[in-house]
């Protein structure tokens, strides 16, 4: 049963298809100038979440780690973008700076997996989603929202997956 406050929520993903599900319910609420921090151990689920975001947000393209390159970027027909950035391999939070995050802000959603690595160049605002993995096929959600436009954000999406408000 999903524990309900108003700035956060925790619920147990019960298979892969599951937390691609709640992903595409989340990406069709994200807005451009949105920032979702995505914060796990290796192999949580943070990929999969994405991949139901980018699928929900209206992407054609498909999602991948973006391992060797440090920002994926995904196309929507109405020209609009999604940026995927990882942060497991920048050193810190001054290569992050490089990245110029407020940019990618004003022109799309952005969804950063490993952001915990990061936070000093975060805006302060921000929806926080913790994965922990519980076993082969559950993990543990815990969505924090930062902010009051990420309080309706959070609302709005609790409402779309679970039927209340
Ligand atoms: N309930 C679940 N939710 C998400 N993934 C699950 C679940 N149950 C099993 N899995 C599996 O766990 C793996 C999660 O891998 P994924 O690449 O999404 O993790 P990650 O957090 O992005 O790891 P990394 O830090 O290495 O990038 C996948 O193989 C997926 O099929
Ligand atoms: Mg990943």
């Amino acid at each position: 049963m999903p524990v309900f406050k108003s700035s956060s929520l925790e619920f147990i993903s019960r298979s892969t298809e599951q937390t691609r599900r709640v992903g595409m319910r989340l990406g069709a609420l994200l807005q451009p100038g949105d920032v979702i921090c995505l914060v796990g151990d290796l192999g949580a689920g943070k990929t999969t979440l994405m991949q139901g975001i980018s699928s929900g947000w209206g992407s054609l393209d498909g999602v991948s780690s973006p391992t060797f390159v440090l920002v994926n970027v995904y196309r929507r027909p109405d020209g609009q973008r999604l940026y995927h950035l990882d942060a497991y391999r920048l050193n810190g939070a001054s290569e992050a700076e490089d990245l110029d995050l407020n940019a990618m802000l004003e022109s799309g959603p952005l969804v950063i997996e490993w952001a915990d690595r990061i936070q000093a160049v975060l805006p302060g605002e921000r929806l926080w989603v913790t994965l922990e993995w519980v076993d082969q096929e559950q993990r543990d959600f815990m969505i924090t929202a930062q902010g009051s436009h990420y309080q309706t954000l959070l609302h709005d999406f609790r409402k779309h997956v679970f039927g209340v408000s």
